[in-house]
């Protein structure tokens, strides 16, 4: 039987068996596969991958796991990848071409397979990341390549990591139920633990112009403050149910707005009483990773749900949505607000691509978001630098992060 054929008669039967047991097509190499890549996520992954050549695999794979010690079980499971998933077509990616170049830099972090996460740009022009799945932090000398990583509390799983008016580093304990501070000067390190039980998750944070730290807790279906002078943690509901708060910005006036990625909605948090206040968008199935403010203090979100990107006026309340290139699947993620346009990602298509939309013409333009020789992986969190002159991304699944540029002629300037 030819392997396709194989492997659908196995997905036909998968369907009535446990999630646990969806099992990969079976050849030479499988148990292999099994046994070293679901070490840490289901085999759903490979499955939905764009599948690759077998130097591909190679390189891919390598970002996830080293297996040169053990060339034999490499080799049987890079020959299996390479002909049970070569490179397909589901989940293709339709890219926009137009007038900008832009440049990525790319740097591999050390740790391999931590989920390598949230890129951000301290003072100093360090840039600091999260590794979720491996309890730590990193931080990047951009200028000479240098990389140092600091081990946090076991268990603390950080979504994102923010550096403070101090100068710290403060990390969400997504898997402890904290807030963390590290200090990269000592390496030492402070928890603030939620104040009830029922706040487990912190999610993604970003300081207020007045020192207070703002952070969502998805699956408690909160909002939360801190104070770090106090240490003083302070907590609100959602208003809707199951919204699951999620992306978090700031504007100028200290208004703290979230995404609301379980449900139709946009909260807004009064910073001087903590109320939040729902804002429903228009259609079922919506649902919102995360938003960006702009200079007008516009709020610019992806409907992941339906793949659009959207507008939202707060002093109309007017809002208005535009379908995304790849199209309702192409599950757009992070968003920020750079280089005087808006940018974001489509997670649902391979490649992944970074999307500009800018606008004044209403006009996309997108480009495969590399790793290395590769393309795989999620960008979850964009962060424009401090300057404002770079966007800084990165692919969860490779143990990347980059930095974006726009290159002008200086002509053009
Ligand atoms: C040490 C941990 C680790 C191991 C072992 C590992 N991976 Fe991964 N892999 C990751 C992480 C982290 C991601 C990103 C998951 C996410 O973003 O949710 C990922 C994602 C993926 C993806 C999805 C890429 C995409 O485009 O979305 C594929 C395919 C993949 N892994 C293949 C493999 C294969 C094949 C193996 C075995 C050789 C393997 N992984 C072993 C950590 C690992």
């Amino acid at each position: 039987m030819p392997l396709h054929a194989l492997r659908s008669a196995v997905i036909a039967t998968a369907l009535c068996l446990p999630a646990t047991a969806m099992a990969l097509p079976d050849a030479a190499g499988r148990e292999a596969v099994e046994g070293v890549c679901a070490a840490c996520h289901g085999v759903n992954l490979i499955e939905r991958s764009s599948g690759y050549s077998r130097d591909d695999w190679q390189s891919l794979t390598a970002t996830m796991i080293d297996l040169s010690g053990d060339p034999e079980t490499q080799a049987a499971i890079l020959d299996y990848l390479a002909q049970a998933f070569p490179p397909n077509e589901q989940r293709v990616a339709r890219p926009v071409d137009g007038p900008l170049t832009i440049r990525f830099e790319e740097w591999k972090v050390p740790t391999l397979g931590q989920r390598s996460r949230d890129p951000v740009a301290a003072p100093d022009g360090s840039i600091w990341w999260a590794g979720q799945w491996h309890d730590l932090l990193g931080r990047l000398d951009p200028a000479t390549g240098a990389m140092e990583e600091f081990d946090l509390p076991a268990g603390a799983r950080p979504h994102s990591v923010n550096i403070g008016p101090d100068g710290a580093a403060w990390f969400t304990g997504n898997g402890n139920a904290t807030i963390g501070r590290l200090d990269p000067e000592t390496g030492e390190i402070t928890e603030y633990p939620m104040p009830i039980e029922a706040a487990r998750d912190p999610h993604t944070a970003e300081f207020a112009p007045d020192g207070a730290l703002w952070f969502s807790l998805q699956g408690s279906n909160m909002i939360g403050r801190l104070d770090p002078e106090t240490g003083e943690v302070r907590l609100a509901d959602s208003p809707r149910e199951r919204s699951r708060p999620y992306g978090l910005k700031i504007g100028a006036d200290g208004t703290v707005w979230v995404a609301c990625n379980g449900a139709n909605c946009l909260l807004r948090v009064d910073p001087r009483t903590m109320d939040v206040t729902e804002i429903p968008l228009p259609e079922a199935g919506t649902t919102v990773r995360r938003l960006d403010i702009d200079a007008d203090g516009i709020i610019w979100w992806v409907n992941s749900g339906l793949g659009r990107i959207g507008r939202y006026d707060p002093a109309t309340g007017d809002i208005q949505e535009w379908d995304s290139p790849s199209g309702p699947r192409s599950h757009p993620y992070a968003i920020a607000i750079f280089d005087g346009a808006v940018w974001y990602n489509e997670s649902g298509a391979r490649p992944d691509m970074l999307v500009r939309f800018e606008p004044e013409t209403e006009t996309f333009q997108s480009w495969p978001i590399p790793s290395g020789p590769v393309h795989a992986g999620i960008l979850r969190h964009m962060r424009t630098t401090p300057d404002g002159s770079a966007l800084l991304i990165h692919q969860s699944a490779t143990n990347h992060i980059a930095r974006v540029t726009v290159k002008r002629d200086e002509a053009m300037r």
